[in-house]
């Protein structure tokens, strides 16, 4: 597996596996790589073509009071995980070649970027799909793949694809669960004890909403959802940011809950730690 941290490099490569007549699937992460990621590389590997994963703590995607600084890092650990995965390159650049002094452009998909976590994380979505634009751009990637649990993100990389010709297929990849539930996330890391605990919170709501619409015989409204899961996070002891239910087509708002709507969540654990889930009401 080849650690490449050069823009120019990974450029050269990618193009001389081109002229092979590869195909090239790309893992965008901000690495401390978990189960979560490497089900990403599987779905990529399945792709068939050469597979690379960046590497890529993005500054631009943190606001000034989030854990950029504490951001978990563990870039040995991670390139023998993809490795093992048999990943072909690890993209690793670093910020001031990606962003060099002279840096000035932004890519904003306006209107998927507001609310939800767009509301509690102004600039969030512009950081997320600069970064992804110039990383598409670096690895001319046939394929890449996003994990669901980033529902927003996810929505918001599909539309970029979309209005600005990125001949690039974006593959949504389910969400991997610890055995309790737990969404996996690299801020996992920061849980412990009680917090991992209070943490357990987000999908419950999850659970408790899809008892509700499974048990009911009538309509339920996106409200009764709603209420349930603040008061399922409130006696958890974590404070809610956002719950709403989304029509997982048109990603609009539901009024009343239907065979496609969504679960989406964020809540800081422990006064701190945010963590974001999203789940099906019904079964497949
Ligand atoms: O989901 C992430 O880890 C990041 O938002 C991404 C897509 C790698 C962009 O920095």
């Amino acid at each position: 597996m080849k650690i490449v941290p050069s823009l120019t490099d990974i450029s050269q490569l990618t193009s001389s596996w081109k002229k092979q007549g590869q195909t090239i699937s790309l893992v965008p992460t901000m690495g401390c790589l978990h189960e979560g990621h490497l089900s990403l590389m599987r779905k990529a590997k399945d792709m068939g073509g050469k597979v690379i994963v960046s590497i890529f703590v993005n500054p631009l995607q943190f606001g000034p009071n989030e854990d950029l600084a504490s951001y978990p890092r563990q870039f040995v650990i991670d390139c023998e995980l993809a490795e093992n995965e048999g990943v072909d390159a690890v993209f690793c650049p670093e910020n001031k070649y990606m962003y060099g002094d002279s840096f000035q452009t932004a890519v904003t998909v306006s209107k998927l970027s507001q609310g939800m976590c767009g509301k509690d994380r102004p600039g969030h979505f512009d950081g997320v799909s600069t970064v992804v634009a110039k990383l598409f751009n670096l690895t001319r990637a046939d394929s890449a793949v996003f994990g669901q649990k980033d529902f927003q993100q996810l929505a918001v990389i599909r539309q970029l694809v979309k209005d600005l010709n990125f001949p690039i297929q974006i593959i949504g990849s389910p969400i991997v669960r610890e055995d309790d539930g737990l969404a996996m996330s690299s801020r996992n890391k920061y849980l412990h004890g009680d917090s991992r605990q209070q943490a357990l919170c987000l999908y419950s709501s999850i659970i408790a909403a899809r008892e509700l619409v499974t048990e009911s015989r009538d309509k339920i409204l996106a409200q009764t959802v709603i209420e349930q899961t603040k008061e399922i996070i409130a006696r958890a002891g974590a404070a809610l940011e956002y719950a709403v239910l989304k029509d997982e087509s048109t990603l609009l708002d539901d009024v009343v809950v239907s065979s496609d709507s969504i679960l989406v969540l964020a809540a800081k654990i422990d006064g701190t730690v945010r963590l974001i889930d999203n789940g099906r009401l019904f079964p497949d």
